[in-house]
């Protein structure tokens, strides 16, 4: 199957994007060898991780890599990071894999963790931003893995979406941003996890914890007890601060209706949210932890707990978009685990606009 549509959106070439479904469970050798292929001669594969979908391109391919931003519309200081299907081949890559990182590898990997270490040689500044260091990391997904391996390259991948957009979940996902704009998709069904890869920086003393994501900040901590959490996670980057991680500074995981997070004890948030829909005009969503009924136009219950929530969170997302939602309220309530990437991805889908009850 081939698509063209969003060909000619920011001038991007038109090309005609294969769509290969992928079994996770028998996965076709020949196939995964022909898409690494493609990626080993310089084009573009989206493909499934255990986190949300990845675009990829060769890392050491300055002009594959160049295309991503391109295809993705995403600012050129915002680095990616390189996969690798083994912690052995990552030591190219690097100039060291310090202890930490041996330690946190040994635990984690293959797995949602990207770590950050001073970059090599090899790594060009295309794919770091300029930076002097490198994030790196191990997918599990079997698909991604067999893909990695056949490329027989360290695949440069941000998450499939349009930058700015929900990171992608589902191959839907992927073929509604990137149609037409690159030159594979790998249909290999939903991601498990649905958010993405906790980064953490352990380039300098202290481990800092850049991006909360699929292994939590107290896994972290059992292994590495001095990790701290960097202070953007949870606020918005003024125009005079330069963060550490530069995909901070953007508008990320946001759909087009006005989302706003109502926050606190749960039948606190449900009174609060029921008063706000009453002064609404426009088309009204309500996102819920569990079952809950209001009046509004839609009502999407994204699981009981913060892990459901993790992973459901930006299908939903895309969902209120599909059906012309003006209006989201998404009820939350923190708790230690996943708690922390859903409330760094909901504040962010938000803009910020939380309501404390
Ligand atoms: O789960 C994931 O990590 C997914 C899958 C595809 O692996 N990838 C992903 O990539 O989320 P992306 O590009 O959407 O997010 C990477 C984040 C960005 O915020 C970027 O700024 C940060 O990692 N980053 C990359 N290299 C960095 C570096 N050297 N120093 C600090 N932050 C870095
Ligand atoms: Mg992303």
């Amino acid at each position: 199957m081939v698509c063209l549509k969003n060909a000619n959106i920011n001038k991007v070439i038109i090309l005609e994007t294969k769509i290969v479904k992928t079994d996770i469970s028998n996965i076709d050798s020949n196939q995964i060898a022909e898409l690494g292929r493609i990626l080993s001669t310089g084009g573009l594969v989206a493909f499934p991780t255990e986190t949300v979908y990845g675009l990829g391109a060769n890392a050491y391919d300055d002009n594959a890599v160049q295309n991503i931003f391109k295809a993705k519309g995403r600012p050129s200081d915002n680095p990616l990071i390189v996969h690798f299907a083994d912690v052995g081949d990552i030591k190219d890559a690097v100039l060291e894999i310090n202890e930490k990182a041996k330690l946190l590898f040994d635990t984690f990997s293959p797995g949602p963790l990207t770590v950050i270490l001073k970059k090599s040689e090899k790594i060009s500044k295309t794919v770091t931003a300029g930076l002097d260091t490198v994030a790196v990391r191990i997918p599990s997904n079997p698909i991604a893995q067999a893909l990695i391996k056949a490329s027989g390259v360290p695949i440069a991948a941000p998450s499939a979406n349009l930058s700015g957009k929900p990171s992608p979940t589902t191959s839907k996902h992927v073929i509604d941003d990137m149609c037409g704009r690159i030159d594979a998709i790998i249909d290999g069904g939903n991601c498990e996890v649905g958010v993405e890869s906790t980064v953490i920086d352990l380039s300098g003393e202290i481990p800092v914890i850049l991006r909360p994501g699929g292994i939590t900040y107290e896994q972290i901590c059992s292994v590495l007890p001095n990790a701290v959490i960097d202070k953007h996670i949870l606020k918005s980057v003024s125009a005079d601060e330069i963060p550490k991680c530069p995909g901070m500074k953007y508008k990320h995981y946001a759909p087009d209706a006005d989302v706003t997070v109502v926050e606190g004890k749960i039948c606190d948030v449900r009174n609060k949210i029921t008063s706000l829909l009453y002064r609404q005009t426009g088309r009204t969503g309500v996102m819920t932890v569990g079952n809950a009924e209001y009046k509004a136009d839609l009502v999407i219950n994204v699981g009981e707990d913060n892990k459901a929530y993790a992973k459901n969170l930006f299908k939903v997302l895309r969902e209120f978009d599909e059906n012309n939602i003006d209006v989201v309220f998404a009820e939350f309530s923190y708790d230690d685990g996943y708690g922390l990437a859903v409330k760094n991805r909901l504040y962010k889908s938000a803009g910020n606009k939380v309501i404390l009850v």
